[in-house]
């Protein structure tokens, strides 16, 4: 036997150490103070999922996701509702734009198991190709798109856009915090500039939610 053999421990060896150290890790959590739950609550346990019910466009989903799950993904990738897109993922694009509770949101930068009872709406739930909504109808009228990967969440914000100008809430530009708010050309732009288009639609965005506000 040469000297290296004589320090290398057999594999007997490491079983042994190994079962002594358990035996001393059970006896050292025995004897530690046991822990009532009256004291610190249930137990935690650690959840990585939670069931939820998302009600998208009138119909509840029951859905078991993990707890990271965008609102994104959850339509995309567990519901198949493809119409929302997904441009750049944390919140800059606007190409994930829906509707919760009346709200534009950007459901990239949401959680789905945040939205158990919330009324989402999607780019499909606004009509079909058959019979499209009047924002759908006039964005195919106006000609609002070139190649239509932003197109989903510029008519999910405009939708968003034409609620918040008829509530009365104020943007950056609007003249007065007190009187009421026009569709005019400058606050709907200033309200979709967080909705990009690489096309560079603009001029026919605009004129699509022009077209539906009655401003033309
Ligand atoms: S994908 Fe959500 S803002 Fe770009
Ligand atoms: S139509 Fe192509 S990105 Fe807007």
């Amino acid at each position: 036997m040469n000297s290296e053999d004589s320090i290398k421990p057999s594999r007997r060896d490491v079983m042994v150490v190994g079962a002594a150290s358990s035996a001393l890790l059970v006896n050292a959590c025995q004897s530690a103070t046991p822990t009532t739950y009256a004291e610190e609550g249930p137990p935690v346990v650690n959840e990585t999922t939670s069931t939820v019910t998302l009600e998208v466009n009138g119909t509840p989903h029951r859905l078991t996701i993990d707890n990271r799950v965008t609102l994104l993904d959850a339509l995309r990738e567990h519901l198949r509702l493809t119409g929302t897109k997904k441009g750049c993922d944390h919140g800059q694009c606007g190409a994930c734009t829906v509707i919760v509770n009346g709200r534009r949101i950007n459901s990239c930068l949401s959680l789905a198991v945040m939205h158990a009872g919330d009324e989402i709406k999607t780019v499909e739930g606004f009509g079909t190709p058959d019979a499209p909504g009047p924002m759908q109808a006039a964005f195919i009228r106006e000609d609002a798109y070139q190649c239509g990967y932003c197109t989903p969440g510029q008519i999910c914000a405009a939708i968003g856009v034409l609620e918040e100008i008829r509530a009365g809430v104020p943007s950056h530009v609007t003249p007065s915090l007190t009187g009421p708010v026009e569709a005019s050309p400058e606050e709907i732009r200033e309200r979709m500039s967080g909705n990009i288009c690489r096309c560079g639609a603009y001029s026919n965005i605009l004129s699509a939610i022009q077209s539906v506000s009655g401003a033309v």
